[in-house]
This record gives structure tokens, C-alpha cells and sequence, in this order.
């Protein structure tokens, strides 16, 4: 997950790296008072997760908090590369005299951990890297030792900082790499990293990716989740422990392996050729165990797309055998009653399949079909959801 400015400086604040004091607000009115409250000049910068809102002028300087709230009004609802912003961060304008790039991050090419550190920051890092490149330091980090002062300080020489601010910026480096590290993070990029007129070392930007594999040690990290912007069926999904992904189509997916379901799509999307263009409308594993209520659950988020026409439930029975897959379809649908309300194809195939199929064929549901093959429940599904 990516993390907002703000939040990002949020973790650094935790571990002590420097940066301009602020708060986050998601009105005009709100970063007049916040102007106030630091009583100096200060930068007004929308919240959202892309990078280059400076060019695009989501970032201005207030000198006075009545240029906050004006700057304020014109930021907030402004689209910077499809991202509305709805929030600000209002933090002291700091001075600068120099601006540094550093970040750390997982190096999945090299299997290992890299910083990157230039003392040409403030700029697009990709620009540096291609124009600059002997300016841009690549340095890889070994997971054991990690980054000690030492460490942090040779990082930094070889981003040619400037001798004066070696020890400085050190300091700094090395708790970057504690928040890298503490945190469970995949990336956390300062740019610019300043140096100020009288030789001290601020993050003015941060960006965090937080790794989610490590949400089960990071409690801390779930009040960063973005609600608002996730999609409402996969939230709703997530609530439910279903591995679900909106797609931009008509057929809904229920499978059981993440293979089966990915293969599931590609048959779907190629029968759906033939019926003008019908799509997959979403993943959907629900894993080993299908119980009624999973499948309960899976449907109920599927259903709740308004795009779906159509659902296709594939599914090859292996340790949860087909007949009890047959019956949690059964019984899912008498827990949804009305709400169940489009068609169903089903195919089954695997272990106690013949008694799966019966199942369903006793059931007579009005709106399940079933399809004995994975391509013929495909076309099928496709048809229904082009009619
Ligand atoms: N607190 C601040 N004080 C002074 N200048 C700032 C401050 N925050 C940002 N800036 C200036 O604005 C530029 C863009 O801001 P930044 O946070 O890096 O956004 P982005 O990288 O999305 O453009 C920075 O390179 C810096 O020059
Ligand atoms: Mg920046």
C-alpha cells in the first residue's frame, strides 16, 4: 500500500527524521487555521498518492495564512494525473539551499535491498538517472548488516552530498533505513532530502510503500488504509477474506486456485469474442475450502456488481470434493434468496463429481446451468451475459 505524504512523514516523525511541522486538513478554512497555528509562511501541498504534484501545482507557498486559504480553494478538487485531490497538508515553508534525493528500496532484480542517493534532488529521479546517471548513486544494502552511520555516510558521498553536510545527512540516511526496516516498507523515497541555509538536513517529501505481507506484525498500519478510494465491492470482499479483484466486464468469476481462476478469465474473455466483446467482470479464488457460506459470500460480492449479467462458477474439486461444492452452491443461493438474480453456470469437474452434478440436477435452481467442460461453461456464460 501507498502512503499519502502525510502519513509518510507521520512514520518518519516516529523515527526521528527531520522534517517541517504540519497537519493535514481537507478544507479551505482548515489550512487557514493550521497557517495560523505555525504562525509563518507555509507551503499548502495536495495529498495524492502521485508523484510531480509540484509541476502540476498542487504545491504552493503562503506567505500569510489568507494566501493559504486561497491557495487552498484552488487546490483542493483539482485533478493531478486522475487523482482528485480531497485533502491538504499545510507544513512550514522551510529555506532552502540545496535539494538531495535518497531512497531505499527492495531490489527484486538483484535479490537485495538498493539505495539510491543524488545530490541532484528535487527533479523527476528518472530524469537524473537518464540524463545524470554518474550523479545518481546505486548502492545495495545487505539485509543483515543494514545501514549503520558508516553506511549511511559513504551512501551519501557517493551522491556526491557535499562534504559540510556528510555527518548530517548520515544521521538521517540511517533512520530512513530504520523506518525502511521497523516499518516492514517496499520503498521510502525522500525528494527532496534539503539541506537548509544554516547546514541541517530536512525530508520535505516522503513517500512509503508499506508491504502488506507484513500487516499481520504492523497493526499500527491499518488506520493508513485508503477507504475512500477503494473500490466498494473489494472492500466488502476484503471484510469477507475473499481474494477478489473488479475487472472491467460482464461475467463474474467464482473459481477455486488462483490458476484455475486466472485460466477462468482468459477462457471467458476469448468465448466472450464471439458475443460482442463480453468481459470477465472479476477475480475471484475462493480457495480450498468452499463452504456455503464462502460461496454465499463470493456470490453476494459478485451480484453486487451492477455491470455482471452473468456469473460462472468453475470449480475442480480436489480436497473439498465436488458434492460439497454442489451443495454450498445450493445452499449459498437459499441464503441469498431474491438477492440471487442472475444466471449461474456451473462446472464441475474432479473428485466426486458425478455426485456433485446430481446435486445440482436434484436442486433444479431456475438459474443454474451447468456446463460439462471449462470452454463449453465459458460460451455459455458469455451468451447469457450478452443477451
Ligand atoms: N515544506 C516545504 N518548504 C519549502 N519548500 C517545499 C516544502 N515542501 C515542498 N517544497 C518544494 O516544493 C517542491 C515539490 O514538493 P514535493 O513535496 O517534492 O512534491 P512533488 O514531488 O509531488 O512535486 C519541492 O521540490 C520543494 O522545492
Ligand atoms: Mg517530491
Amino acid at each position: 500500500m501507498d502512503l499519502f505524504e502525510y502519513q509518510a512523514k507521520e512514520l518518519f516523525t516516529k523515527h526521528g527524521v527531520p522534517s517541517t511541522p504540519g497537519r493535514v486538513t481537507d478544507t479551505a478554512e482548515g489550512a487557514k487555521e493550521i497557517a495560523e497555528e505555525i504562525g509563518k509562511p507555509v507551503m499548502v501541498k495536495a495529498q495524492v498518492k502521485v508523484g510531480g504534484r509540484g509541476k502540476a501545482g498542487g504545491v504552493k507557498y503562503a506567505a500569510t495564512p489568507e494566501d493559504a486559504f486561497t491557495h487552498a480553494q484552488n487546490i483542493l478538487g483539482l485533478d493531478i494525473k486522475g487523482h482528485v485531490v480531497k485533502k491538504l497538508l499545510v507544513a512550514e515553508a522551510s529555506d532552502i539551499a540545496e535539494e538531495y534525493y535518497i531512497s531505499f528500496l527492495l531490489d527484486r532484480a538483484n535479490r537485495t535491498y538498493l539505495a539510491m542517493c543524488s545530490v541532484e534532488g528535487g527533479m523527476e529521479i528518472e530524469e537524473v538517472a537518464a540524463t545524470k546517471p554518474e550523479r545518481l548513486a546505486k548502492v545495495s544494502v545487505d539485509a543483515v548488516t543494514g545501514v549503520d552511520l558508516a553506511t549511511a555516510r559513504s551512501i551519501a558521498e557517493q551522491g556526491h552530498l557535499p562534504a559540510e553536510v556528510l555527518d548530517a545527512a548520515a544521521v538521517t540516511i540511517a533512520k530512513l533505513w530504520e523506518v525502511f526496516v521497523k516499518e516492514d516498507t517496499l520503498l521510502v523515497e525522500v525528494n527532496p532530502l534539503v539541506r537548509t541555509p544554516d547546514d541541517r538536513i530536512l525530508a520535505l517529501d516522503g513517500k512509503v510503500t508499506l508491504d502488506g505481507n507484513a500487516d499481520f506484525r504492523q497493526p499500527g498500519h491499518a488506520e493508513f488504509a485508503d477507504t475512500d478510494a477503494t473500490d466498494p465491492l473489494e472492500l466488502k470482499a476484503k471484510e469477507n477474506d475473499l481474494n477478489y479483484v473488479k475487472l472491467d466486464g460482464e461475467v463474474g468469476i467464482i473459481g477455486n486456485g488462483a490458476g484455475l481462476v486466472m485460466s477462468t478469465l482468459d477462457v471467458v474473455a476469448y468465448a466472450g469474442e464471439n458475443y460482442g466483446g463480453v468481459k470477465p467482470a472479476n477475480f475471484l479464488d475462493i480457495g480450498g475450502g468452499a463452504s456455503a457460506e464462502v460461496m454465499a459470500a463470493g456470490l453476494d460480492v459478485i451480484l453486487g456488481d451492477s455491470q455482471v449479467k452473468s456469473v460462472f462458477v468453475n470449480v475442480f474439486g480436489g480436497i473439498t470434493a465436488c458434492d460439497a461444492v454442489a451443495n454450498g452452491i445450493v445452499k449459498a443461493l437459499e441464503i441469498l434468496g431474491s438477492d440471487a438474480n442472475k444466471p449461474l453456470v456451473v462446472r464441475l469437474d474432479g473428485n466426486r463429481v458425478e455426485e456433485g452434478r446430481k446435486i445440482l440436477d436434484d436442486a433444479n435452481h431456475p438459474l443454474v446451468t451447468q456446463a460439462a467442460t471449462m470452454d463449453e461453461g465459458a460460451a455459455k456464460a458469455a451468451e447469457l451475459a450478452s443477451a
